[in-house]
């Protein structure tokens, strides 16, 4: 079975709601495609109006975090329901930049995968090693891990429908991209460890980005491999060179 692709670009903190628009407008005619899935991972506050620039065209809308509670008490956080009444279908959970600034444990990233699954929303689950674990050769006991906790309890059914993106710390917003032996050999083993937590079906279905300087002349080589099923883009993902990106073949 062939998965689909789904590109996402991250926007992490930027964009004002105004550029959002002016952004989504520009990129729109360029990201058109009917083989890849596109998502737009925007700020929250720039979530309404970006669902609505986005509507009539292939583009779905992703936030880059949430909270883990249905409402309350929880001053400055977003909700699950929040997300999916205005409009968002996939949320980004564990970015490394969440776990190394705001304090995200595997423990606090499953809470919100399961919430995310309760509400209908696709998470894209970050992980990925710093150069040092890179280094020491742990790696993959570092992403094993990662991975277990971060589905602890999600059923065999949700997890098919999961997106997992493999980042490498060292290669994000550096220049410094995984060679494509290297992603490759990471986004497999991740393949395997969800064949093991499940079995082959699941891992079969779930699609694994590769994360990290993707841009629009490495693209094409990293989403051609075996088990990475496309891309979660950072930086580039603020230009027209997204369009290059989604357009890879
Ligand atoms: P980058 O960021 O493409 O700018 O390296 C990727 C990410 O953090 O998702």
């Amino acid at each position: 079975m062939a998965r689909r692709k789904i590109v996402a670009g991250n926007w992490k903190m930027n964009k004002t709601p105004s550029e959002a628009v002016a952004l989504v407008n520009e990129l729109k005619p360029l990201v058109a495609s009917e083989d890849v899935d596109v998502v737009f991972c925007v700020p929250a506050i720039d979530i309404i109006p970006v669902v609505e620039a986005c509507k009539g065209s292939n583009i779905e809308v992703g936030a880059e975090n949430m909270y883990f509670e249905e409402s309350g008490a929880y001053t400055g956080e977003i909700s699950p329901a929040m997300l999916t009444d205005a409009g968002v279908k996939y949320v980004v959970l564990g970015h490394s930049e969440r776990r190394e600034y705001f304090a995200e444990t595997n423990e606090t990233v499953n809470k919100k995968v399961l919430k995310a699954f309760e509400h209908g929303l696709t998470p894209i689950m970050c992980c990925g090693e710093t150069l040092e674990q890179r280094e020491q050769g742990v790696t993959m006991d570092f992403i094993r891990q990662q991975v277990k906790v971060g589905f602890q309890n999600v059923g065999a059914e949700q997890a098919k429908k999961a997106v997992i993106a493999y980042e490498p710390i060292w290669a994000i917003g550096t220049g410094k991209t995984a060679t494509t032996e290297q992603a490759e050999e990471v986004c497999a083993g991740i393949r395997a460890c969800i064949a093991e937590i499940y079995d082959d079906a699941v891992a079969e279905e779930i699609r694994i980005q590769y994360g990290g300087s993707v841009n629009a002349g490495n693209a094409a080589e990293l989403f051609a491999q075996a088990d990475i099923d496309g891309g979660l883009v950072g930086g580039a993902s603020l230009k027209a060179d997204f369009g290059k990106i989604v357009n890879y073949k």
